[in-house]
């Protein structure tokens, strides 16, 4: 297998690729045990953040990542930059690539942003979130997440629930469910479902639908308000009673012992309740450490093109 120089989307991975991050991943998380938890793999390389939209976990998880295996990790503060004054995205490559960094991760409001970045420049590039297109590393480590609890995905039944139309973390992570031999199904109000979704994903408009299915796993997604132009909903409580997981629902989920995902950040009181986040069969702590085990691997299968 040919190192990869970017990580821009689950699409582009092949088969092999994919089981040799998430199996890589294993290792690295095993060190997170240790009272030291750092590899010199990535010694001398320098990894820099360029985040063009806000980020609360993907990209600290990244800096730990990066900093566990002994890169260099700098931070491009886009907020206090030449870039709010104007400067184009190619020209702030232009100094990156003089900076001679090795690894970029990026995170944009607009779809397609990471891609041309990586074709303009011989840093390793990967896609920290670029609009509704793709969130690859969250679907790399959902996917690892799932797999330490059934090492054989095929026939199992994830059900995503919310903002679909608007999630890159829907579409990339249902991407790679399927690829790993899952069955699919969006539960969403008909205004943030997606007009055309791909014929083998399950659509359903309510909850009772989705429970007739026998889902083996919930995952939840936040309504993301910052992309809407228009209301939604007639209001977040009105969304919670229809769509969120509610004590009611959550005790169903307890009753069949099912675990429960999210990406986070999380709206209390809208897609989730302070119940929901006490829940003992949760995983999303378990989404918070694998990310950085999984972004390690995925700096280590990356290849920057020489100097
Ligand atoms: C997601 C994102 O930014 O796409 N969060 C994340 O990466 N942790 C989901 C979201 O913002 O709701």
């Amino acid at each position: 297998m040919t190192p990869r120089k970017d990580l821009l989307d689950i699409a582009s991975l092949s088969d092999e690729e994919i089981t040799f991050i998430l199996d890589n991943a294993v290792p690295f998380k095993d060190l997170f045990r240790r009272s030291v938890k750092k590899v010199p793999t990535l010694k001398g390389r320098t990894m820099l953040t360029l985040f063009y939209e806000p980020s609360t976990r993907t990209r600290s998880s990244f800096e730990v990542a990066a900093s566990r295996l002994s890169a260099d990790v700098t931070h491009f503060d886009v907020e206090a930059s030449s870039i709010v004054k104007g400067e184009s995205v190619i020209d702030t490559i232009d100094t990156l690539e003089a900076m001679r960094i090795d690894y970029v991760v990026v995170r944009h409001k607009q779809s397609g942003i990471p891609n041309l970045i990586a074709r303009n420049t011989r840093t390793s590039v990967i896609n920290a979130g670029d609009g509704w297109h793709a969130h690859p590393t969250q679907a790399l480590l959902d996917a690892f997440t799932l797999r330490e609890r059934w090492p054989d995905l095929a026939g199992r039944r994830i059900l995503i629930v919310g903002d679909i139309q608007h999630s890159r973390v829907a579409r990339s992570t249902s991407h790679i469910c399927r690829r790993l031999g899952m069955q699919v199904a969006y539960l969403a109000p008909g205004s943030l479902m997606p007009r055309e979704t791909p014929p083998e994903i399950k659509i359903f408009g309510n909850w009772s639908d989705a429970w007739d299915w026998t889902p083996d796993v919930v995952y939840l997604l936040r309504v993301q308000s910052e992309r809407l132009t228009e209301p939604f909903f007639p209001s977040a409580a009105e969304y919670h009673r229809h769509y969120g997981l509610t004590d009611d629902r959550l005790r169903i989920l307890d009753q069949r012992a099912l675990p429960l995902m999210h990406p986070g950040p999380v709206n209390r009181g809208v897609e989730i309740t302070d119940a929901g986040m006490n829940y003992s069969r949760s995983l999303i702590n378990d989404q918070v450490e694998n990310g950085i085990a999984v972004r390690m691997s995925v700096l280590y299968s990356l290849r920057p093109e020489p100097l």
